[in-house]
């Protein structure tokens, strides 16, 4: 079965058929679901839905496009919500100066936050990179020592991608590995060694080819096995095996 390790189904894009399509998961060979938080909201909605339904578990963290909703008071309703034991990691959180929507300097103190409160809760993060690659290799080198965790819809070139799995970090790899000027992720996906890449969507964003542009869900995983099968000259069956073992111990799921 597939493991989809970062969804959102928490968004509003979902809201006319999300029960009907998480119920049809199962029959369409998705296991199990990391739903993501990005925003408080969405960490307190991933929640709901790790109660709701049993083969999904919530991450809780704030994106670096709404730290600027932290305070010492939402941080410690933030910290509050590890109190469910199905909340399996930190994120997701990160830098991104591609939309750019908190100062660098805020947006990397909320970072190295939410790093710290990883270690003290021994969890693992889900990190999110976006056009910030030097700033996010600095913080991680300093911050994130001894931590587990996947680099989410990894977009920098595979010689980063190997720096990271050299630290012991997972790399996340979605929709976008199928489109075909996606050069530097192919590459990724090549040489990366299979027990450190884990599936995902990001749904609702990022559908992959054939159904790129519509809206996304775990449903379309099947894509994203089926072009770093290819690419790397396995059969799909042995992806979704093996990146479901990797996302198991990513996130210490039984
Ligand atoms: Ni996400």
């Amino acid at each position: 079965m597939i493991f989809e390790t970062h969804a959102h189904y928490d968004d509003e894009q979902f809201n006319e058929d999300r029960d009907e399509l998480l119920r049809s998961m199962a029959d369409n060979g998705i296991g199990t679901i990391v739903n993501v938080g990005a925003s408080l909201r969405g960490c307190r909605d991933s929640i709901v839905l790790a109660k709701r339904y049993p083969f999904v578990y919530a991450a809780v963290g704030v994106h670096p496009d709404e730290v600027g909703d932290l305070n010492e008071e939402t941080f410690a309703w933030l910290k509050d919500q590890f109190a469910y034991d199905k909340v399996v990691a930190v994120g997701e959180i990160g830098l991104d100066y591609y939309w750019d929507n908190e100062s660098h300097d805020v947006q990397k103190k909320w970072f190295i936050e939410q790093l710290n409160l990883a270690r003290e809760l021994e969890l693992p993060v889900i990190i999110h990179s976006r056009e910030a690659a030097a700033d996010t290799l600095e913080i991680m080198k300093e911050h994130a020592k001894g931590l587990r965790g996947v680099i989410h819809c990894f977009s920098y070139s595979a010689e980063l991608a190997r720096e990271y799995v050299k630290m012991g970090f997972y790399i996340g790899i979605g929709g976008v590995v199928t489109f075909k000027n996606a050069r530097k992720l192919k590459e990724t996906a090549a040489e990366v060694p299979l027990e450190q890449i884990v599936l995902e969507t990001d749904c609702p964003y990022l559908a992959p080819v054939p159904n790129r542009g519509k809206r996304n869900s775990s449903l379309n995983l099947k894509y994203v096995a089926e072009e770093i099968a290819r690419i790397r000259g396995l059969a799909t069956e042995e992806v979704i095996e093996q990146t479901a073992i990797n996302a198991k111990q990513l996130y210490n799921i039984k």
